[in-house]
């Protein structure tokens, strides 16, 4: 029998979903043996059900091909076959956050990509090298909830993923204000430019609830466990706008910054190249070797040529320069898709197993 754990992809079928499935083919501690979906795919096997909505560029692995897709909503019956799941359902607010919960009652830990219970207090918002220690907030859930092994933990949005780890490395500077401008892929919204021909050469100013994600989502990834529940910090403030750009993956941020104490161009580079967390320490599977890289070329960080650093898990910045109204600006890049979505949240259960949060089912 497989020593790794056993996997259930909740929407896997969907975009989110398949790229799950793609990176976790060949997971040394994982493997997906389960998938489920809305009632239309349910009965059917994943090559079928997906039919020719498979958008990843890799092809879709063997091992899945052939596994009959589940409805979501028996939840005992996908349960009882794997020991979590990951969700990237896409239904209404509440009944992701319910059928979460749901998931985690039956005893199986969801990890999800979804923002339904992203405040939720006891539920912990993770990127693995910011707040790995909020993870022990899920002592107080598993208390609500009722559940021995059963919890939710989420990442955050894509969005704040080009400028919060850089944030996180130059916190003893104390930075006081934020202004983020973000310029966002279209596989953010679930696109490539097949299904959306009119973001070619296009640009619209508008993402809904992002902008009031990317400002808040920070504060509560560097709060702190306080009577079983996540309080967010209160600085720095932060003001975004969110743009749609006509780019297939890589959400780019351009960023004003200013500092309680203010440091140097070079002490700001050494942070960045330094910084490391705990996925660095424990060399988790996905963890990127250096998290941070810092490019020195006046034109980088670039999209075409820096989205897949560190397999798309890594940050790129440039473009780090004096400001004559905040103290210093630069420029962020992440991979929407991989570490601002699915990557992000496989690096959560690669943490989480290593916290000895996912266990076997007995
Ligand atoms: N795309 C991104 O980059 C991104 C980033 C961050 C967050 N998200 C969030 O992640 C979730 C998934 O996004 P996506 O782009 O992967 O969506 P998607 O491609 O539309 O896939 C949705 C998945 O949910 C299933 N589903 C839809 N309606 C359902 C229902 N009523 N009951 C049960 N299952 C249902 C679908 O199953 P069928 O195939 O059977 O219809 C499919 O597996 C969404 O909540 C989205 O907001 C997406």
């Amino acid at each position: 029998m497989s020593e790794k754990l056993k996997v259930g992809i909740l929407g896997g079928t969907g975009m989110v979903g398949q790229r799950f499935i793609s990176l976790l083919e060949n997971h040394p501690w994982f493997e997906v043996t389960t998938i489920a979906a809305s009632p239309r795919s349910a009965g059917r096997t994943y090559e079928e059900a997906v039919g020719d909505r498979w958008k990843m560029t890799t092809p879709m692995p063997e091992a899945v091909k052939k596994i009959v897709v589940m409805n979501v909503n028996e939840v005992e019956k996908v349960a009882s076959q794997v020991d979590f799941v990951f969700s990237a359902v896409d239904m209404t607010k509440e009944e992701i956050k319910k059928i979460e919960e749901d998931y985690a009652k039956t005893e199986t830990p969801v990890v999800s990509n979804n923002s339904a219970h992203r405040w939720t207090p006891d539920v912990p918002m993770v990127v693995p090298e910011i707040n790995p220690e909020h993870m022990k907030v899920i002592d107080f859930q598993k208390k609500r909830l009722g559940t021995q092994r059963g919890f939710v933990a989420v990442k955050p949005n894509c969005s704040i993923q080009s400028y919060a780890p850089v944030l996180t490395a130059w916190k003893e500077y104390e930075p006081t204000e934020v202004v983020a401008t973000t310029y966002q892929a279209i596989s953010g919204a679930g696109k490539t430019f097949k299904d959306w021909p009119e973001m070619e050469g296009n640009i619209i100013p508008y993402i809904g609830g992002e902008e009031e994600k990317s400002e808040k989502e920070p504060l509560r990834i560097w709060g702190e466990i306080k009577d079983g529940v996540i309080v967010p910090a209160v600085s720095p403030v932060i003001t975004c706008q969110c743009i749609r750009v006509p780019v297939l993956n890589g959400h780019t941020a351009a960023v004003f910054v200013k500092f309680a104490k203010k440091p140097t161009k070079e002490q700001l580079i050494e942070k960045l190249r330094a910084f490391k967390g705990v996925p660095q320490t424990l060399q988790l599977p996905n963890a990127p070797k250096r998290f941070i890289q810092y490019l020195e070329e006046e034109n980088r960080p670039q999209v075409a040529l820096d989205v897949e650093y560190e397999n798309g898990m890594g940050i790129s910045v440039g473009r780090l320069r004096e400001d004559t109204v905040y103290d210093f600006k630069f420029v962020g890049l992440s991979h929407n898709t991989v570490r601002g979505a699915a990557g992000g949240a496989v690096l959560c259960a690669e943490l989480l197993k290593a916290q000895g949060y996912i266990t076997k089912k007995a």
